[in-house]
């Protein structure tokens, strides 16, 4: 087992990785959260493949959990559900001295972080990702939280888990589409902070620690996204939330709009920051190693990704702020971009 820590001030906690470690949740549980009544929060996917394994290992341990259900899908990110979950949770006699576990993939880690955020104003949770965006990625840092209408991501709270567990055999599970996507995220934080992992991409049981400790000591460095540095994690989001959007959510999986978000952000890098073409080229080849799109589809307007572009949270102060790569590993934000390179950029990408 690895252990890395996420050193927060306030709320310091560890993250164990290990082949086999959701039989062991429960133990690893109850140094930091006491054994009590809990909610393990699943989806309709997970929860039959790995909520037995979870189960055994909560109860082995003194936890005495009752499992909720969301339909898998990022649908289910939605106030709707937390009112549900909440009320399920009261009717199941839990109270403010339970605890919250999330099995699944990060809209059941995002969606029950917040239950757990809000629920008696704040109970403990324990995060178990089970995709490799939630394992490198959305299980760490604390940004917990729903969709609204009007956009991804607008209701939520920051509530750092007490503990995250993450098993890299639940992989096995996930579909071949689900499991390349959750490369792009590794492929930016190599290209952001660990340009060696570009060498290194095939074994994924490596690779989430690897990942995981990036994530961690940005998150530390940056808990509440103030000093900038965390900032450095939107590299190749800005135009990759912009396609995402355009092509009607659902249409492209996230990682796979990234993957489309990266290659123009290495192009703008080598353009506006120096960036040596063949580094940008690495990252390109890279990704295509997963089998992610490096060309738009034809279908998708540059004016569609423009206009959704300019709907980003990013762009209110009517700033963009862009990530960019000086050398493969060194990024910093920019903000001498204009809407104009941008929509030059998605241009480039046919
Ligand atoms: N909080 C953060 O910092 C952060 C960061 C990145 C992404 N996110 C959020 O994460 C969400 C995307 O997460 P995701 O990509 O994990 O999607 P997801 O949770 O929808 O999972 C993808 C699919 O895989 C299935 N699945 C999950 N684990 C499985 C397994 N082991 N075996 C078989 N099937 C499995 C799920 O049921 C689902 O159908 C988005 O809502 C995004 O906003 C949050
Ligand atoms: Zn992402």
């Amino acid at each position: 087992m690895k252990v890395i820590e996420v050193p927060l001030v306030n709320a310091p906690y560890r993250v164990c990785v290990g082949v086999g470690l959701i039989g062991q949740v429960g133990e690893l549980a109850s140094g930091v959260v006491p054994p009590c009544r809990c909610a393990v929060v699943t989806d309709s996917n997970v929860g039959p493949l790995h909520g037995d394994a979870l189960l055994g290992s909560l109860r082995g341990a003194g936890y005495d959990p009752v499992v909720l259900t969301v339909e898998a899908g990022e649908a289910s990110k939605r106030m709707g559900e937390v009112e549900r979950l909440c009320e399920e949770m009261i009717q199941a006699g839990l109270d403010r001295g339970s605890a919250v576990f999330a099995l699944g993939g990060g809209v059941v880690g995002d969606l029950a972080g917040f239950v757990a955020a809000v629920f008696y104003r704040g109970v403990p949770h324990v995060q178990v990702p089970t995709t490799v965006v939630a394992q490198v990625d959305s299980a760490i840092g604390g940004k917990t939280g729903v969709n609204a209408r009007g956009g991804k991501n607008l209701i939520g709270a920051f509530h750092q888990p007490r503990l995250v567990v993450a098993d890299p055999a639940v992989l096995g599970t996930l579909p071949p589409r689900e499991f390349n996507e959750g490369h792009a995220e590794i492929i930016k934080h190599a290209a952001i902070r660990d340009a060696g992992m570009l060498d290194a991409l095939d074994n994924i049981e490596a690779l989430v620690p690897r990942n995981i400790a990036i994530k961690a000591a940005i998150v530390a460095e940056d808990e509440f996204e103030t000093a900038g540095v965390r900032a450095l994690l939107n590299f190749g989001h800005t135009i990759g939330h912009g396609i995402e959007a355009a092509a009607g959510y659902g249409a492209l999986l996230h990682g796979e709009a990234i993957s489309l978000g990266l290659v123009a952000a290495c192009r703008l890098s080598v353009a506006r920051a120096g960036l040596p073409v063949e580094e940008a080229e690495r990252v390109v080849e890279a990704l295509g190693g997963f089998d992610l799109p490096l060309r738009l589809p034809s279908e998708i307007s540059t004016g569609a990704v423009v206009e959704a572009l300019k709907h980003d949270k990013k762009f209110l102060s009517g700033k963009v702020r862009f990530v960019l790569l000086e050398r493969l590993g060194v990024a910093r934000v920019d903000t001498g971009l204009t809407i104009r390179d941008l929509e030059e950029a998605v241009e480039g990408l046919r």
